[in-house]
């Protein structure tokens, strides 16, 4: 289904740039570069909440297409503080993939995901949101900054991360996770912990700067696996 346009067009009103929504700097790496993590794609990815009926009942429908998830429904604009996330996406030899389908889902400033049964969730938040790289290969996202959550009394416990699943453009779908450097938990985290990899560290944790229109921004790219 193809990606509207008119999302990106309200962003930059709202935003008030003439510009591109991709002020974001281009991130120097040299090739080969070794691709980026596979996550698992978790309970929570609204289009396929783990098949459960549990959580199919709240799956959205239909699902928001937009670059803006700080815009929820009726209008209503997301609790919390607005970032930029944008990047790339490139393969092994540091190419950019054109037309490939990004989407990233997150909870929202209330520690929930939007398929979360019977949770007290900010109706102000999208809570998922699609891009599609263009021809540098660029994607990018207006979402929350989120926080760390705890589930299952507290056996699992995550630092603040983004879920970004990577799909089309004749290759596999990845699924990987945006990290943030200097969260508290970081290094207790299963996942975030288990990169020891300095170069991935440095790819993987965004690390926020204030934009020239005072969003907080990262880059995040993603290197796709060889098909
Ligand atoms: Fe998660």
């Amino acid at each position: 289904m193809p990606v509207s346009h008119a999302p990106r067009r309200r962003l930059l009103r709202l935003i008030g740039r003439a510009a591109t929504l991709w002020p974001l700097a281009v991130v120097a790496q040299t090739p080969p570069l070794k691709p980026t993590p596979a996550v698992t794609v978790g309970p929570f990815y609204p289009p396929d909440p783990m098949g459960l009926p549990f959580f199919r009942a709240q799956a959205l429908d239909p699902l928001p297409k937009g670059y803006d998830l700080m815009s929820g429904r009726d209008g209503r604009r997301a609790e919390g503080e607005p970032i930029r996330i944008g990047g790339r996406i490139l393969d092994t030899a540091g190419r950019p993939v054109a037309g490939a389908t990004v989407e990233i889902w997150q909870v929202d400033a209330r520690g929930h995901y939007a398929v979360e049964v019977g949770a007290d969730r900010d109706p102000g938040f999208a809570g998922y949101g699609v891009d599609r790289s263009d021809a540098e290969g660029r994607y990018a996202f207006v979402t929350l900054r989120p926080r760390g959550y705890a589930r299952y009394g507290g056996l699992i416990r995550r630092a603040a991360h983004i879920h970004i699943r990577v799909a089309g453009a004749g290759r596999p779908p990845l699924a990987s996770e945006i990290w943030f450097a200097d969260e508290p938990g970081n290094e207790r985290d299963s996942f975030v912990g288990r990169i020891e990899d300095p170069v991935l560290r440095e790819r993987m944790l965004v690390r926020l700067t204030r934009g020239d229109d005072g969003l907080w921004q990262g880059v995040f790219d993603v290197v796709l696996p060889n098909a």
